[in-house]
């Protein structure tokens, strides 16, 4: 099969992108495109681009609902330590050990998943006249050949571009017009203009409200960004999609939520960032990471996560910041004698963006001007979904409710 590979930060997914991956297949010159999200955890790029986990489900959203067949993502940067540079990646994607059981995984038969395959970097034509810059260019196109759009008013001269790079790398460049429209990411970002974007994506941006709450990273310190965007790679192959982003949004509304009430935002942005990261551990390791925490303190299965969280912190994640910790291992219950920094934690958890299971308006409208007042809202919808499902509220938070006055 003619496989050829597309990276990009996609930040956000737009109409290029997809018409480029169509006419692409359009023209004939491959027959499946595998697009694959840049990790990059870079910390430079970190600052302009949003979390790696935010890039790659808006991308897996956007592309299954337009292509039904022959166009898949894939996950491969996320393995990577470090920056992830092209090279690697390709080298990589290439291997029989990760292509065969990769397609495989996406429908396509073991015999076709298993021929010798060739293998395309699809691209603009504006990468031509710097790719010799990147790093090792020799060696990627050792694996691939430049797939390369030509896009209506493009003033690259291909030809010329292809011929410099063949003298430099003896490398082979297809090429093929591109026909659709053409959008840049950048300009997008910079004039708000997300209703140009398609349905999907504007969806994913509305329901994770992302490009606004990253704007709370400001409030943070560098190595506090840096570690933010570290641990969001680190968290993905222990929870599922819905799970790591709703964990990065409370993470992101705990560091807004310290900023507006004088509290430290790095400590709020990295408890926030990791409070349910154990939530997905099989139970029986729940327990004991638990029991390690406060003993027999919580013998709820639905509230093990939460100390079991602050011991996946200290010990995986390397945070030996007591108020962190402590705000992980109470951000279910709440306590007597609650901290700032817990009252946020427990409050974003339960209103992050994504949140719906209940009207959460006046919570939302309340929480930066009011953490107490918004806390007790919260607290009581909580306490009366317990009442309605017949479950006892655990003694700490009773005492947390009544500390505010509940
Ligand atoms: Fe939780
Ligand atoms: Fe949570």
């Amino acid at each position: 099969m003619r496989i050829a590979l597309f990276g990009g930060s996609f930040d956000p997914v737009h109409y290029g992108h997809i018409e480029l991956i169509r006419d692409s297949l359009g023209s004939g010159t491959c027959d499946i495109v595998i697009v694959i999200p840049t990790v990059n955890n870079s910390f430079k790029r970190g600052r302009i681009l949003i979390p790696a986990p935010y890039r790659y489900y808006m991308t897996r959203q956007v592309i299954s609902d337009t292509f039904k067949e022959n166009v898949f993502v894939s996950d491969v940067e996320f393995g990577f330590e470090g920056i992830s540079y092209t090279v690697n990646t390709v080298r990589k994607v290439v291997s029989d050990s990760f292509i065969i059981p990769f397609l495989m995984k996406n429908g396509i038969s073991g015999e076709a998943a298993a021929e010798r395959h060739q293998f395309f970097w699809l691209c603009g034509s504006d990468i031509l006249p710097t790719f010799d810059k990147w790093y090792k260019p020799e060696e990627i196109l050792s694996y691939v050949a430049l797939l390369v759009a030509k896009r209506a008013g493009d003033d690259t001269d291909i030809y010329e571009q292809g011929a410099r790079l063949k003298s430099l790398f003896g490398c082979d460049i297809a090429t093929f017009e591109m026909s659709g429209v053409d959008q840049a990411s950048s300009e997008i970002k910079m004039e708000g203009a997300y209703d140009k974007l398609p349905g999907v994506v504007q969806e994913f941006i509305a329901t994770h409200d992302i490009y606004n709450t990253v704007k709370a990273l400001d409030h943070c310190s560098d190595e506090a960004c840096m570690k933010f965007y570290d641990h969001a790679v680190k968290l993905y192959p222990y929870l599922s999609g819905k799970r790591l982003l709703h964990t990065l949004n409370v993470g992101l509304l705990s560091a807004k939520l310290a900023h507006d009430h004088g509290e430290d935002c790095d400590k709020a942005l990295i408890a926030g960032t990791l409070h349910d990261c154990a939530k997905e551990l099989p139970m029986d390791e729940q327990k004991k990471m638990a029991k390690a925490v406060c003993g027999d303190l919580f013998v709820d299965d639905k509230l093990l996560h939460s100390p079991a969280g602050a011991y996946m912190a200290r010990t995986m994640f390397g945070i030996d910041d007591k108020e962190i910790l402590d705000a992980i291992t109470y951000h279910t219950t709440g306590r007597g004698g609650a901290t700032i920094l817990d009252k946020i934690v427990y409050l974003a958890d339960k209103i992050e963006p994504s949140r719906t299971y209940t009207d959460l308006t006046e919570m939302r409208r309340l929480a930066p001007s009011d953490l107490d007042a918004s806390l007790k809202l919260c607290v009581l919808s909580v306490a009366d979904k317990f009442k309605r499902k017949g479950r006892a509220i655990h003694p700490v938070t009773l005492d947390f409710m009544s500390d505010l006055g509940l």
